[in-house]
Order: structure tokens, then C-alpha cells, then sequence
């Protein structure tokens, strides 16, 4: 296809695009009002029904040999369209289902409601990830609709246990290594550097995640009675807490750090050129001050270096009024967010030697593993990582910057280990989000013009033959 035609043939699939804006939101908003929330066992019905509506979808935008393939959890949706002869295969991963919504008082509208507001669309699984794997949909279709197929052969892998560690899709994609066979993997699946500043993350965090239950007595006791002569499990809980991390922020289980590659000054520096406004981001997030590890900025705290969090605690008595009480058990879920070449498995096998050595006697322990995935790290100077560059820059008329994430994906590590794939993430959301949380949105000029940019990102992947 001679450059002129391709040219002709972009504008014809961008026109589409813009024509077709009011109706995509419409269509979108049916897909968001499936609860499809992975993590609750009373939505499985919906998890399925939407695994439906995403194969549905994906029949109507024209894409070939569409199924739901059934895995010992939720199903997997996969489509392709193989057509494009001699041109790379783009394998694109997503996941339909979505966070839990509590505190659901907490929404402005109902998570399962899609509104608009201010040019935003709120609404469970709008950025996370629903909104952005319809983005692409919307760009296979504008292509099949104004041309009968794709600059590109593609395969759609969607799942739909991603929000609870993707446990079954390890196994899949060991099982389907032919079927799954490319040349490179897309996500959109990650919020862009800023609003306005369009970009392609090279790296992910890992994750390694556990419950801690300690128990200190048969039942609850009355605290006059019996304080002072047996341990509060509350406590004990707060004292082994208090020692995962020092004052400086660093995580203080023994050889955590041994695995963690340093920062490049190379890169120190391309972070710090990166506009990154400390003060604005300590005033959205409504924190009186930031804080993390000692010696390393925001950005590189949250990119580059681990972290251990506490993401729940339970114990005692927590109602109105008060209540003279020992508890009898206490409970934390906590989790270590990794970096290269931190691996989960030593790494909580490092954690689970340490919490047993920092609890005292006083309390039985009981420690459970849930779920982890691998941190990742690609260079940028891969041709499909320079592609996806153009493509951003055609449709947000911005040159894309580099960034890192802090989130995890686990499925990532594994398409570069199992299927030796390079991954691409190509995402539109925002920092402010509010994935996970209420009032979850996505900026509908962002989905916009990530609709026109994935319609490239397929032409500029096609021509690289
Ligand atoms: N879309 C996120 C991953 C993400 C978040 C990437 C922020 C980049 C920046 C994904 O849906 C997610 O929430 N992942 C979980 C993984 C976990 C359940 C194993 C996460 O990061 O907590
Ligand atoms: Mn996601
Ligand atoms: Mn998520």
C-alpha cells in the first residue's frame, strides 16, 4: 500500500471516529452497567454475562473465531481477525471485570449508572478496564466498517479475573502457547503521566499479598479482669507491624532489598525532567505531607522502589460508644509492592520467616499467601514501543513521554517469559482516576482520542513487517 493511500485510508477511519463519538458512549455505558466484580461470589452470574456481552461485542466489530474459553474460574474472551497477510500480529490483553464498589455511599451517582459529568464519564470499570478495552473495539471497528478489515492481525485475549491476581491465566496461556502466538502484546490498562501529557509506561511493579491472623485467647475477654495477665492480639499485631518498616521508610525484612536493581542516574534523571508537581500532588491527594523512603523523590518511591503496605486492619471493638474488651484475634492484609528483579516467592518466603521470628509466643500465628505477580521492565527503544510513540502522537497530537507505574499486572511478566513477547502499554487513564475507588471515571476526550490513536497504533504496527 503505497504511503499516499495509507494517509487516505487514516483519514477515512478518523472521520468515522468523529462521526460516530455520541454512539460510542452509548454503547459503552450498556457494557459498564454489568456488575461484572470479580471478587464478590454473588456477581458471578454478571461476570459471566459480561464475558458475553465483551464476545457479542466483538462478533458485531467483525472480529473472527470468537469464544468464551472456560477456565476453572472465570472465562477468557477470545477473539482474532488473521487476514492482514505478512503483517506482525498484535495479541491485545484486557480484563472485563471490575473492583468491588464500597463504600458505595461514598459514589456521587451509582457505580453501575454510568453518568457524564464535566466531560468525564463516572463509572465502575470506566478506566479500570473496561472504558480503555472498548477504546480498542471502537478502533477495529472504525477500520473494519470503512475498509473490511485491519492494517494488522489481531488477537483479543479478555479476562475476567484480573482484580483478583489472574490465578487461572498463567495456566491458559501455558495451555494456548499456538493459539496465542504474536509479535507483540497491547494493554491499555494504566493511567497516562498527566492530563495532557500523553505516555507509554516501560515498567510495572510486582506484588506479593498476605493475611495475617493472630489469636491470642479462646474468646474475647473483659479487659479488668484479665488485662495485664495475657496479651492483646490487637496490640501484638501493631508491635509486628511497626517493625516491617524503619522511620526512613525502608522495609526492614532481612535481604528484601537484595534482588532490587538500583536506579540509573541516567534514569533519576528522566524522571526528574518529567513535570511533576509535588506540591499539587500532596494537595490532590489531601495528605498534610508526603512521605516515603529517605534519599528518593516521589516518582522514583512509587516507580522504582519497593514498598510494604498495610491495606486493612481488624481487631477488637470498632462500634459507637466504648467497650472494655481484649479481643481474642487480630487481622492484617498487607502486601509488598516489588520491583526488578524482586521475585514474589523469595520475596514472601523472606516475609513469612520475619513475621514469624518478630511475633512473640504470646499469640498463635497464622499466615496466608494470596495472591503476587512479577515486576516488569522493557526498554524503549523496541520498534513497537517507537510505534505506539507515533500513534499516541497522532491522536493526542502530543508526543508521548516515558513513564513507570507503581500498579502491577501480573499476566505481563508471563507473556515476556512464556510466549517471549514484548509488551506495549498503551494507556488513557489519569492519575486522579479514582480506579478502585469511588467515583471511578475516565476523561472522555481521553477515550476519544485513544479510539483515533489505537486505530493508528494498528496501522504503525501493521507496517512494521
Ligand atoms: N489496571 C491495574 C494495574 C495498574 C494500576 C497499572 C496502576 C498501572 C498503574 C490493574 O487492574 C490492577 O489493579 N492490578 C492489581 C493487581 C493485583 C490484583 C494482582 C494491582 O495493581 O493492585
Ligand atoms: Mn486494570
Ligand atoms: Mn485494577
Amino acid at each position: 500500500m503505497s504511503a499516499p493511500t495509507a494517509e487516505l485510508q487514516m483519514e477515512k477511519v478518523v472521520d468515522f471516529i468523529n462521526v460516530n463519538r455520541d454512539r460510542y458512549i452509548e454503547e459503552l455505558k450498556e457494557y459498564l452497567a454489568i456488575p461484572s466484580i470479580s471478587a464478590l461470589p454473588q456477581h458471578a452470574a454478571d461476570v459471566r454475562r459480561c464475558a458475553e456481552w465483551t464476545a457479542t461485542e466483538m462478533r458485531r466489530i467483525g472480529m473472527q473465531n470468537v469464544r468464551l474459553e472456560e477456565t476453572p474460574g472465570n472465562p477468557v474472551v477470545y477473539a482474532e481477525w488473521l487476514d492482514a497477510a505478512g503483517a506482525p500480529t498484535i495479541l491485545f490483553y484486557g480484563h472485563y471485570d471490575v473492583q468491588p464498589v464500597d463504600p458505595v455511599n461514598l459514589w456521587t451517582s451509582p457505580p453501575f449508572e454510568a453518568t457524564i459529568r464535566d466531560g468525564e464519564i463516572y463509572a465502575r470499570g470506566s478506566a479500570d478496564d473496561k472504558g480503555q478495552v472498548f477504546m480498542h473495539f471502537k478502533a477495529v471497528e472504525a477500520h473494519m466498517r470503512e475498509h473490511g478489515g485491519l492494517p494488522v492481525n489481531m488477537k483479543f485475549l479478555i479476562e475476567g479475573e484480573e482484580e483478583v491476581g489472574s490465578a487461572n491465566l498463567d495456566n491458559f496461556i501455558r495451555a494456548h502457547k499456538d493459539l496465542l502466538k504474536a509479535n507483540v502484546v497491547v494493554i491499555s490498562d494504566s493511567p497516562m503521566f498527566d492530563r495532557g501529557i500523553p505516555s507509554i509506561c516501560y515498567g510495572l511493579r510486582g506484588l506479593t499479598y498476605f493475611q495475617i491472623d493472630l489469636r491470642g485467647t479462646k474468646s474475647d475477654l473483659h479487659s479488668g479482669s484479665f488485662g495485664g495477665a495475657v496479651a492483646n492480639p490487637a496490640m501484638v499485631l501493631a508491635q509486628v507491624l511497626a517493625q516491617m518498616k524503619d522511620k526512613g521508610g525502608r522495609v526492614k525484612i532481612p535481604n528484601f532489598y537484595d534482588d532490587v536493581v538500583p536506579l540509573k542516574d541516567e534514569e533519576r534523571q528522566e524522571f526528574a525532567k518529567l513535570p511533576f508537581k509535588e506540591k499539587k500532588y500532596k494537595q490532590d491527594l489531601g495528605a498534610p505531607k508526603l512521605y516515603g523512603e529517605s534519599r528518593y523523590t516521589t516518582l522514583e518511591r512509587i516507580w522504582a522502589r519497593p514498598t510494604f503496605e498495610v491495606n486493612g486492619l481488624l481487631a477488637g471493638f470498632t462500634g459507637e460508644g466504648a467497650k472494655t474488651v481484649i479481643p481474642a484475634v487480630a487481622m492484617a492484609k498487607v502486601s509488598m509492592r516489588l520491583v526488578p528483579n524482586q521475585d514474589p516467592e523469595k520475596i514472601g518466603d523472606l516475609f513469612e520467616a520475619y513475621v514469624k521470628k518478630v511475633t512473640p509466643k504470646t499469640v498463635e500465628l497464622k499466615v496466608t499467601r494470596m495472591h503476587g505477580g512479577k515486576p516488569w521492565m522493557t526498554a524503549f527503544d523496541n520498534p513497537y514501543v517507537q510505534a505506539a510513540g507515533r500513534a499516541i502522537e497522532q491522536g493526542f497530537g502530543q508526543r508521548p513521554v516515558f513513564n513507570r507505574e507503581g500498579g502491577s499486572i501480573p499476566v505481563v511478566a508471563t507473556f515476556q517469559e512464556e510466549l517471549g513477547l514484548p509488551c506495549v502499554l498503551f494507556g488513557v487513564g489519569l492519575p486522579d482516576e479514582n480506579a478502585h475507588a469511588p467515583d471511578e471515571k475516565l476523561d472522555i476526550g481521553n477515550f476519544h482520542n485513544g479510539i483515533i490513536a489505537s486505530a493508528y497504533l494498528y496501522k504503525e504496527i501493521g507496517g512494521l513487517a
